[in-house]
């Protein structure tokens, strides 16, 4: 049996990955977070072993190093990761994301343990496009993002948008930095808005504030809101199913030869679709989904950026992941369209918290 450690387990992804790692009796997982509802139904499994603990630098990792010096690897996922909480509360996302974390990057390379840790599509930030005069993306060296070229462009420090990906960009620096001086094992993904069953709460039933655009979408939906586009809903994103996601964490992990020392893109380049379009496809999908065609005139309405989320918002334009390091040494591309992705994991939605 293979000891691994996830830190942030019962998250979305986690949740995914527990589901799928259990279910291949290969691995005894300890796992750390601060809620265990989304893997509630693994409670009493003899290979997975909760510890229920807010991770912090200063107190949680004396207690995870003999965990981390026997491990097979360390999964690492605890994160503030809703852009609300960007605008809101940077200090804290800046904790979270590099303050309380960036010790496990230490006692890893201390015990040579193999690190593999999602980052995100957002440390590239904006894309060249968007500051070239000219409105047409036709050049895929302008949008495209390639692991180990594309360079990481933010914007202004005022702007707290982008403490979450300044904090994230760090911590993968911080893991270069060991790698080259400690030898440090490790593996850095940047996820592609991965959607899917289990994505965030509804506010007011099973969790408070503003969660990331999946279930802002899904609440306006079940609760008869108008659906707020943000600043024109221009953005575009590149929606990737979250099985597939987990096909490639499981490939990286049974695979360490061609996986370790690299950062991978992990998105689907066929579901990119800008904010607008996700909004009108929902609905028509919740037509579908129900049988109720009132929904495919659910009211969308426009928001500023600054109304929606607070002062020192700003957008990434676009993402479109470069996949081919992905494909080459992994052997993955995503399977999973747009139209299937939103079907499944908005059935589910429909199914869990149902209508009024
Ligand atoms: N889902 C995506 O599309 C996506 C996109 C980009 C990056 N990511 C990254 O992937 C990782 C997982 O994302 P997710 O979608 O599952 O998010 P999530 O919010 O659903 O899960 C994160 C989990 O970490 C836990 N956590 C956070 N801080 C903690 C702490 N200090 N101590 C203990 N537990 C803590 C939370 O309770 C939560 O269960 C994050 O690092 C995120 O930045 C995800």
């Amino acid at each position: 049996m293979k000891k691994l450690i996830i830190l942030g387990c019962g998250g979305f992804v986690g949740s995914h990955l527990i589901d799928r790692l259990l279910a291949s009796g290969e691995y005894h997982i300890e796992g750390w977070d601060i809620s265990f509802d989304k893997i509630a139904q693994h409670r009493e499994n003899p290979n997975l072993s909760f510890h229920q603990r807010y991770i912090n630098a200063d107190t949680t990792f004396e207690e995870i190093e003999p965990y981390i010096a026997d491990a097979e690897a360390v999964i690492s996922l605890a994160a503030i990761c809703t852009p609300a909480q960007y605008v809101s509360s940077p200090v804290k996302t800046i904790h979270s994301n590099f303050i309380d974390a960036y010790a496990l990057i230490d006692l890893c390379a201390k015990h040579k343990s193999w690190l593999m840790h999602t980052s995100t599509c957002e440390v590239y930030g904006r894309t060249l496009s968007s500051y070239v005069p000219t409105d047409d993306y036709d050049d895929p060296d302008l949008y495209e993002q390639r692991e180990d070229e594309t360079p990481l462009i933010m914007g202004p420090s005022k702007n707290h948008r982008w403490s979450y990906a300044t904090a994230k960009q760090l911590f993968e620096r911080y893991i270069f930095a060991h790698n080259s001086e400690n030898g440090l094992p490790f593996t850095i993904i940047r996820p592609y808005n991965w959607f899917g069953p289990r994505m965030d709460f509804i506010p007011g039933r099973d969790g408070e504030g503003v969660p990331r655009v999946l279930a802002c979408f899904m609440t306006a939906l079940l609760d008869g809101k108008p659906m707020q586009l943000v600043d024109g809903g221009d953005a575009y994103r590149t929606i990737t199913y979250i099985d597939d996601a987990i096909d490639a964490l499981q490939k990286m992990l049974e695979g360490p030869k061609n996986s370790r020392d690299q950062v991978f893109n992990i998105g689907n380049r066929g579901g990119e679709v800008t904010m607008k379009g996700l909004a009108h496809l929902m609905r028509e999908l919740a037509a579908e989904i129900t049988g109720k065609e009132s929904f495919l005139s659910h009211p969308i309405e426009d928001i500023t950026g600054n109304k929606f989320y607070g002062e020192g918002y700003e957008d990434c334009d676009r993402r479109v992941p470069d996949i081919s390091k992905a494909e080459s040494l992994l052997g993955w591309r995503a399977k999973t369209n747009l139209r299937e992705t939103l079907r499944i994991t908005m059935a589910d939605y429909f199914e869990r918290y149902g209508r009024d």
